[in-house]
């Protein structure tokens, strides 16, 4: 029973020595596990003279708690600074700055089309818009097309099952809003439209504006000073050359090209014209009493103009390294 206090400080000391919770758990069965050294003293109690038993099991077991508490003390230490070392190697600093996620932006076909709508609103146009899967007398009946005409092949539709079309152009909006409304109208309609048709300079799907502008007394002049005003804003030049070039619509009469002159000669915009009377008729609207012009144009053909891009279809390929230029 002499070497209890000894047995006690080296497995106090032994315990203040481990680093790490393993090490604890194997101080602890060294000392009190099945043969550890404090269990062997407490097997040999019954070795001893009854007389003295008493006394030595009760040192024993002084030891053995002290031990214990020691053991437990290093317990919670070791514990604390396990949880602190994973809490600083975990730690997140939420006030760094972020790793740079890019920033997204509108494409640049959105992005003109805002622009252009917005020239527009400012000249008391509202905005409107219809279906892109379209009806054959919304796409070619109502805006003065019949059956077998000619300009539905100049068209190149594509065809929905059933009969339906997605839309050729932006034109039929026009048509389904006087439908719906009676003069004064003033609306563009931008969105997307369908040809089979495909070059640098033609994509099978692309982006119309229509415009639209009927009420008493509307005339040529009007819509040669909206659209040529609209022109030089968008393109920010009051000295901008715009002409209107006789052509043919089923749904105008007259009928014009717009072309605008660029640093490569005449380049071709969009249609319009004064809106067919046969088109008011169609839709319910005295052309006696009111007259409007028309006009369509290519919004990624603006925006092919304002960005110098050459070819149509980047526009449509979704290359990242492309569109980020535009944010
Ligand atoms: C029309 O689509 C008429 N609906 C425009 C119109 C409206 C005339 C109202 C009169 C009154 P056009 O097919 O020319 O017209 O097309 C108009 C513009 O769309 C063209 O000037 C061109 O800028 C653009 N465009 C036509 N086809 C394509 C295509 N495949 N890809 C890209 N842009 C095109
Ligand atoms: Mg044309």
């Amino acid at each position: 029973m002499n070497n209890v206090d000894a047995i006690l400080q080296s497995g106090q000391a032994a315990l203040a020595a481990v680093t790490d919770l393993i090490e604890l758990e194997q101080v602890k069965a060294r000392y009190l596990g099945k043969s550890g050294e404090l269990t062997e003293l407490l097997k040999q109690l019954g070795k001893l003279p009854a007389e003295e038993r008493k006394a030595a099991g009760a040192t024993i077991n002084v030891a053995k708690q002290a031990f214990e508490a020691a053991h437990k003390q290093r317990f919670e230490q070791l514990n604390a600074a396990k949880l602190a070392a994973q809490l600083a190697a975990e730690a997140l600093d939420v006030t760094l700055p972020g790793r740079g996620s890019a920033g997204g932006g509108l494409h640049p076909v959105a992005l003109t089309l805002e622009r252009i709508a917005g020239l527009f609103r400012t000249m008391g146009f509202e905005v409107a818009d219809g279906p892109e899967i379209e009806t054959d007398f919304y796409n070619f009946q109502a805006l003065n097309i019949p059956e077998n005409h000619p300009a539905r092949a100049m068209a190149d539709t594509f065809y929905v099952e059933g009969g339906d079309v997605l839309r050729t152009h932006t034109s039929p909006i026009q048509a389904r809003f006087m439908m719906d409304n009676q003069p004064p109208i003033k609306i563009v309609a931008p969105g997307r439209v369908y040809r089979v048709d495909s070059d640098a300079t033609h994509s099978p799907m692309f982006h119309q504006m229509e415009g639209l502008w009927v009420e008493e007394g509307v005339s040529f002049a009007d819509l040669k000073a909206v659209v040529t005003d609209f022109l030089r804003r968008f393109f920010e030049r009051d000295d901008l050359q715009v002409r209107f070039r006789p052509s043919f619509f089923p749904f105008t009469e007259p009928s014009a090209e717009i072309d605008v002159l660029g640093e490569r000669g005449w380049l071709e915009v969009g249609g319009c014209g004064m809106v067919h009377p046969n088109v008011l008729r169609n839709v319910n609207i005295d052309p006696e009493k009111y007259t409007g012009f028309a006009f369509g144009i290519g919004l990624d053909r603006f925006a092919m103009l304002r960005y110098g891009v050459n070819d149509l279809r980047l526009f449509f390929e979704n290359d990242l390294n492309f569109l980020r230029q535009f944010n």
